[in-house]
C-alpha cells in the first residue's frame, strides 16, 4: 500500500507520517525542505528498513510541480493533501503577495492534486484522499481572514466530491481533516500566537490515522464542541466571535 503526503516535513504531516507505517510500505513523502524530509526518512527507515520511501522536495504553489508529482506517482492509494500555511493581521495590511502564495498552497495545490488523484482512483474505483482542512473551514475568519477563506474552500471542494462519489457508488472515498490550534511551526508561519495551548500534533495525528474512515475527521471533543454550537450562530455573530478569539492571538500581547 502507498501513501503520499505533502506537508510531510514537519508538524501534522510529519506525525501521521511516522503513525502510517504499520499500514503501509511505500511513501513519497513531499514538502519543499530537503534536508527536514531527509531527517524525516532516516527516522522512518530505522523503524522499520523494509519500507519504500521516496523524498520529493518540490514548491507547491507552481502548478506545473503539482501536476509532474502526479504524473510521477500515480499508483497512490492514500493520498494527504496536507502542505498549507495561514496569515496573521488585518486583511487590508496584509501582504497580497503572502495571500496569493497562500491560496496557491491551500486551495489551487490541493485543488490541482484531489482532481487528478479523484480522476485516477475512480477509473480504478479503489483510493482515499484526506485533505487537510481545519475548524476555520466552518467559519469566517476576521484577522486570518484569507486563511478561513481557503479552508472554507478545502471543506466545500469535499462535500461537494464525496456526494458525487456517493451517488455513483464509487469505492473511491474522500474525508477531511479539522483540527482546532495544533503546536507546529504554523504559528511562526502564520505570525500569530494562541491564547490557548495548541493541540500537540502527536494527538491529532492519531485521531486522524484511527478516524480516517469517517467523512469529518474533528479532533478534540472541544473542537466538534465549537463546530456543533457554530451551526445554530449567524453567520455575523460568528464572524464577532472569531474577531475577539483572534484579536488575542496578535503576537506580542
Ligand atoms: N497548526 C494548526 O494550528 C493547524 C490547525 C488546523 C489546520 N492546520 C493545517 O494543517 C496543515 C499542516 O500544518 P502544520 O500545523 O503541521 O504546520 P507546519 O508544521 O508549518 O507544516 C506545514 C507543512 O507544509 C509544507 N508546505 C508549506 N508550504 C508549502 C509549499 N508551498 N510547497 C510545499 N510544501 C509546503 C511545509 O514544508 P516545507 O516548509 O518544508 O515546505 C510543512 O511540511 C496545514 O494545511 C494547516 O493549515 C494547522
Amino acid at each position: 500500500m502507498k501513501v503520499l503526503i505533502t506537508g510531510a516535513s514537519s508538524g501534522i504531516g510529519r506525525e501521521i507520517a511516522r503513525l502510517l507505517t504499520d499500514k503501509y510500505d511505500e511513501f513519497v513523502l513531499v514538502a519543499r525542505n530537503q534536508a527536514r524530509l531527509d531527517e524525516i526518512k532516516k527516522e522512518l527507515l530505522e523503524k522499520n528498513n523494509n519500507l519504500k520511501i521516496e523524498t520529493v522536495s518540490t514548491e507547491l504553489t507552481n502548478r506545473e510541480n503539482c501536476i509532474n508529482l502526479f504524473n510521477n506517482h500515480k499508483d497512490i492509494d492514500l493520498l494527504i493533501n496536507n502542505a498549507g500555511f495561514g496569515d496573521y493581521g488585518e486583511f487590508y495590511e496584509t501582504s497580497l503577495e503572502k495571500d496569493l502564495s497562500m491560496i496557491d498552497t491551500n486551495v489551487i495545490a490541493m485543488h490541482i492534486l484531489t482532481k487528478l488523484y479523484v480522476q485516477e482512483m475512480v477509473k480504478r474505483d479503489s483510493g482515499h484522499i484526506l485533505n487537510t482542512a481545519s475548524i476555520a473551514g466552518f467559519l469566517p475568519g476576521p484577522l486570518m481572514t484569507t486563511y478561513y477563506a481557503t479552508k472554507n474552500y478545502v471543506v466545500k471542494l469535499a462535500e461537494g466530491i464525496r456526494e458525487e462519489l456517493r451517488r455513483k457508488k464509487s469505492k473511491v472515498k474522500i474525508s477531511i481533516l479539522c483540527p482546532g490550534p495544533v503546536k507546529t511551526n504554523f504559528e511562526v508561519e502564520a505570525n500569530v500566537k494562541f491564547n490557548f495551548k495548541g493541540a500537540d500534533s502527536k494527538i491529532i495525528a492519531k485521531y486522524a490515522v484511527k478516524h480516517l474512515n469517517k467523512f469529518y475527521v474533528v479532533p478534540q471533543f472541544k473542537i466538534r464542541f465549537i463546530r456543533f454550537i457554530s451551526k445554530f450562530v449567524s453567520s455575523k455573530a460568528q464572524a464577532k466571535t472569531v474577531y475577539k478569539v483572534q484579536a488575542k492571538r496578535k503576537k506580542g500581547n
